[in-house]
């Protein structure tokens, strides 16, 4: 759960800063990708250098960068992270956290963020005791974010007592319950079609289609990032799925049946993306045909209908089917909806600029089985895959 996630780690300046090194290493060894951003204080405890090599990415710790000019932009790097992780937190950044005060990279990224804040203080007994440190743990628990209590046990002072940052394993063992637990999808099995299917004419050529197989692949991966163990029946495409999802490559619209068919007894979701062929060749020549004549014509007979197939054989799946329509868009995706016994369908438009095959964003209208329409915005194939996702999550 923590593969492809974006952890932006915000490391203050504190003896226990030198466990910020190990923090890195555990979430990238999970797949994880971490930038690092640095107090000015931090620096004098850890090397950006440790980190960087560690991370396999720049560490900031200033706004700008004075011998390239560039500047590092707090908001963006709010945004990128999924998540963010202050370890150690001193008693200075949080209550500069708690009372928005924003004099320094991380100050500012913090305030930039509307993703989850997971907090680690590091500090003497005697700080961490102090009301004034533990109405401002308050204060950020009361802006949502997540407090990683410290542990009890001997402090750089010579003292021992509360106060010593959570070690490694363990902030990294806390996160990922944590997102475990906001795995709505966990223990579901899901299966998905993704990309075009070809129709043989000959052993060299066949009937397409222009599907990438993107939108399918998003999903597929949206749904794992959910909790799901993932089953993706793909058509011809360029593209890789990420580790831990199975992926059965098929050619013709038959095998995809045939595919689906033995998986979908076992799933508990389904979603047809793929573009699957509604003809395909009546026969397929076992030569290469030569064209020795003027005119050349192929009779096609209809493919099997997967989606329909699998809306008669449902019984507790909740079953997502596409609808790619030019005209009367609505009405043609709720014959869909309803002929193929579906929970929902998703209806894009070729009509609207961006959506569709080939291009990297979509812009959806979710129609469920009550009829129920929300109409999306265009964005990211990627986005859109969170917003199916979501909708099945939210049936589930
Ligand atoms: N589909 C399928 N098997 C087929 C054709 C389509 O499973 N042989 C699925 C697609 O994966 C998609 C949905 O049916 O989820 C709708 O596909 P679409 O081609 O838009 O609709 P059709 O029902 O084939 O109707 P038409 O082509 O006439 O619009």
């Amino acid at each position: 759960m923590l593969k492809d996630k974006n952890i932006l780690l915000g490391v203050c300046g504190s003896i226990a800063s030198y466990k910020s090194a190990e923090i890195v290493r555990l979430f990238v060894k999970a797949g994880a990708n971490v930038k690092v951003v640095m107090t000015k204080d931090a620096t004098s405890f850890i090397t950006p250098l440790t980190l960087s090599t560690l991370s396999k990415n720049q560490v900031y710790s200033t706004y700008a960068n004075t011998e390239t000019g560039t500047w590092n932009n707090h908001v963006e790097l709010a945004l990128w992270a999924d998540f963010i992780l202050i370890a150690p937190a001193t008693a200075n950044s949080l209550a500069k956290f708690a009372n928005g005060i924003c004099d320094n990279l991380l100050t500012a990224v913090y305030l930039s963020a509307k993703c989850n804040v997971y907090v680690a203080p590091a500090m003497d007994l005697d700080m961490w005791k102090h009301k004034s440190t533990q109405n401002n743990i308050e204060k950020l628990k009361s802006y949502a974010n997540i407090i990683i209590a410290p542990s009890n046990g001997e402090l750089a002072s010579g003292l021992h007592g509360e106060g010593r940052l959570a070690e490694p394993q363990e902030i990294f063992n806390f996160i990922a319950n944590d997102l475990g637990a906001s795995q709505p999808l966990k223990n579901k099995k899901a299966l998905v079609t993704a990309g075009p299917t070809f129709e043989a004419i000959d052993p060299v050529r066949f009937i397409g289609n222009h599907s990438s197989g993107k939108m399918g692949y998003a999903i597929a991966k949206e749904l794992q990032k959910q909790g799901a163990e993932v089953t993706l029946i793909s058509g011809p495409t360029s593209l890789t799925a990420p580790d831990g999802i199975k992926v059965v490559n098929i050619t013709s619209a038959s095998e995809m049946l045939y595919a689906c068919q033995k998986a979908f007894n076992t799933t508990d979701i389904c979603v047809m993306s793929a573009a699957v062929a509604d003809y395909t060749p009546q026969e397929v020549a076992s030569q290469k045909i030569k064209k020795n004549t003027d005119e050349f014509s192929i009779n096609l007979k209809k493919t099997t209908d997967i989606l329909f197939t699998l809306g008669e054989a449902k019984k507790n799946q909740i079953l997502v089917g596409f609808a790619l329509e030019t005209n009367n868009e609505e009405e043609n995706a709720i014959t869909k909806l309803q002929r193929k016994n579906l929970d929902f369908i998703v209806l894009n438009s070729l009509n609207d600029s961006g959506a569709g095959f080939k291009t990297n964003t979509n812009k959806i209208t979710i129609i469920d089985k009550n009829l129920v329409k929300t109409e999306f915005i265009l964005k990211s194939k990627e986005e859109v895959a969170k917003d199916i996702c979501n909708k099945v999550a939210s049936l589930i």
